[in-house]
Parts: C-alpha cells; structure tokens; sequence
C-alpha cells in the first residue's frame, strides 16, 4: 500500500471515521547548492519518490496524531497553538497557522494521521514532508485554494516560527513544487524557478549518522554568516546578502573578517557560483562538469563550512573509488544524515548494490534516487 493508503487505513483505525481529506509530499535531496538556502541562495534540490501522506479530519477542541512509526508516541491534547517538543508540532504548527488565517469554528480542533516512507534523520527532510502535506490536507479539508507555492511558505512559517528551526526555504519549497523528473532550481530570495531535466544517475547512501536540526549547530552556522555580513557591510551599505558577492572580490573583503568568518563567507560565495554552473552542465547532460563541481560542493562544506562528519567524509571517498561513480557529497544541514552519489547514467543499480554490500561501510540504507514530484492531493 502507498503511504496515502495506509494514512488512511490508520485514521479510519485510529478515530473511527474517514479522514476529510488525505495529501502527500515528497522527502528532498539537494544536488547542489547547501547551506545557501537561508542566505537568498540558488539550490538545485530533486523530489524523492518517497512521499509522506497525511490523513486529516475534525477533532472538536482537541489536537489529536497518530503516526505508523512506533518512535511517534501519539498525541492527543486539548488544542492550543503552543509548541509541545514533540513530532508532531510539524504537523501542529501548520494547523495552527492555517487555523488563524480565518476565524473558524468556536471548536476547532485536528484529527492527523500519518504515513511515510521518507526516512527520518537521514537528511531528506521528512520534517518538510510533514509539514507540506499537511498544509495540502487541510487546504483540501478546509477549501482554502492555496497554491502550492502557499502552502510551502505556511509549511516554512510553521517550521521557523512554531517549531522553532531557523531553515531556509529549500525544503518545502521542493516538497510542494518540483516537476517529475526534474531538479528545481530555486532562487531561495524570490522563488524564480526552473525546471532541470536530470541526466545522471543518482544514489543516495545513508550513514546511519542522525542529526537534529533542533540541536543548535545549524543556528550557530546562520548566526555566523549573518554576523560576517554585518561586518562587510559596514564598509560596503549595499551589499543585501552574502550570495551577491562576485566570486572575483572575495579576496578584497575577506580581511576584515575574522579566519572563521571568512571560511563561512567563501564557502557560500563560491557556492552559489557552483550551483549556477552545475545546473547548465546538467541540463546539457555534461555529466562530468556537473560531478566535478558536487566534490568541490563537498569539500567546501567539510573545510570551510564546517559541516560534515569523518564517516561523511569516508562514505564520500569510498563512493568515489568505485567503477562508474562520477562524483560524491553529503547532503542536507550535515553533521551526520546522506551521501549523495553521482553515477553515469544507467549505473545507478549496480552501484547502490556495491554500497550497500560494503560491509566496511556498513551503510543502513542505500536506495537509488528516482525524482518524484511536489506535493498532491490524494
Ligand atoms: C536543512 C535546512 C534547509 C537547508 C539545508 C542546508 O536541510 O532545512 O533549509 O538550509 O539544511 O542546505
């Protein structure tokens, strides 16, 4: 069964009913283009195939959710739009800001059920999965018409200002309007997009390794990018963001900047060039082009942005050495979580059956990448 069906199944065990309305939304892997994202960034994510599905009803004065996975504990409280540290404040921040766009009934209240075959921690960003279908369930539930593009800012909103996690867009973004078979190339400052046929293979090998976005890491790396900003810009006013930087002048105004700052600040400029050019390379199917620059995003991430993991590191350097591999990187916030691998294109199988039969490596999961699509109403 799809997630959407068995979202369904576990409403209709849980409470008793049909759900009002079912929705899903893809896990993300980006290719290229990390850590830009929260500052205006260009990021070059693919929808995964895996989707998480979201089943919603009324539940009159009462937050109630339920998830198949046992490390969910279910939830039943009265309904109030404060955060609980739980899973299910994803789904409840939604709900909660959906909940206050109109005045609604006296009662309100949420019955969820979830379903999903994205991982959790691996980083491919369930949370996102989670928040963007179900943003779409209640849309559908509520009637409220929201364009996908709506839904991922009140998925983005809930996970910032609910949840508490100072993300950028990248993530829901992806979950609600990437095309299938495409990556999206996404201006993280005004969402322009474009559609990016994919003309590699990709594989995607999870270490094992958890992150938590929650665990300060991620908020320390914004704070020290924003703060290298307000020292740039005290000598340069118009300079709006790290992104606008021309590679060529990064030389001239890294001295002011503290060695930390600076390796941030290099990380970044040099990324948005190198998303920008690995998106022409992979439109024009120039595969090697487009996996020379995935190491250089990698070795940037783990010497100058600081974000990658020794076991990263050696899944990465590992999947380079095998046949047919063109490229590897880690993906997502870092600190643990996936290895994407770039593969010519068709070697995609024999490759994850390599990985995954690497019994040094030892990898929990290697699964081949098939792009889905955005979000949708089930
Ligand atoms: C996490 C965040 C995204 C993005 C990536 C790093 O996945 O949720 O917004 O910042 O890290 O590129």
């Amino acid at each position: 069964m799809n997630p959407a069906a068995r979202a369904a199944a576990l409403f209709r065990a849980r409470y008793g009913v049909a759900p009002a309305a079912v929705a899903s939304a893809p896990g993300r892997v980006n290719l290229i283009g990390e850590h830009v994202d929260y500052y205006g960034g260009l990021v070059l994510p693919v929808a995964l195939g895996e989707r998480t599905a979201v089943a919603a009803g009324p539940a009159p004065g009462r937050l109630r959710a339920v998830a198949e996975d046992v490390r969910f504990t279910p939830v039943d409280v009265p309904w109030a739009p404060v955060r609980a540290g739980t899973w299910s404040d994803y789904a409840a921040g939604v709900a909660v800001l959906m909940a206050a766009e109109r005045s609604g009934p006296d009662e309100l209240g949420v019955a969820l059920a979830v379903a999903s075959d994205v991982p959790v921690g691996a980083g491919v960003s369930s949370s996102a999965a989670l928040e963007v279908a179900t943003a779409a369930a209640l849309d559908a539930w509520w009637q409220r018409r929201h364009t996908p593009d709506a839904l991922a800012r009140i998925a983005h909103a809930a996970e910032t200002t609910f949840v508490g996690v100072p993300c950028g867009m990248m993530d829901q973004m992806a979950a609600a309007v990437t095309s299938a078979h495409c990556a999206l190339l996404l201006d993280c400052r005004t969402l322009e997009r474009e559609s990016v046929p994919v003309t590699v293979d990709l594989v995607l090998a999870d270490t094992g390794e958890r992150h938590d976005l929650r665990d300060g890491a991620y908020a320390r790396r914004r704070a020290e990018g924003e703060a290298a900003l307000a020292r740039i810009r005290a000598d340069h006013p118009s300079l709006d963001a790290l992104v606008d930087i021309p590679p060529a002048r990064l030389s001239a105004l890294l001295p002011v900047l503290t060695p930390e700052q600076g390796r941030r600040v290099r990380h970044v400029v040099n990324e948005q060039q190198r998303t920008r050019l690995a998106a022409r390379a992979l439109e024009s199917g120039d595969a090697e082009a487009f996996s020379a620059l995935v190491n250089a995003s990698h070795a940037s991430l783990r010497d100058l942005y600081e974000c990658s993991s020794p076991r990263l590191d050696a899944v990465a350097e590992a999947a380079r050495q095998l046949p047919r591999v063109l490229g590897a990187r880690m993906v997502g916030a870092g600190w643990g979580g996936s290895v994407l691998v770039v593969c010519e294109p068709g070697a995609a199988g024999v490759v994850a059956a390599q990985l995954s039969g690497d019994t040094a490596l030892a990898l929990p999961a290697v699964r081949v990448v098939v792009p889905g699509e955005g979000v949708r109403v089930e």
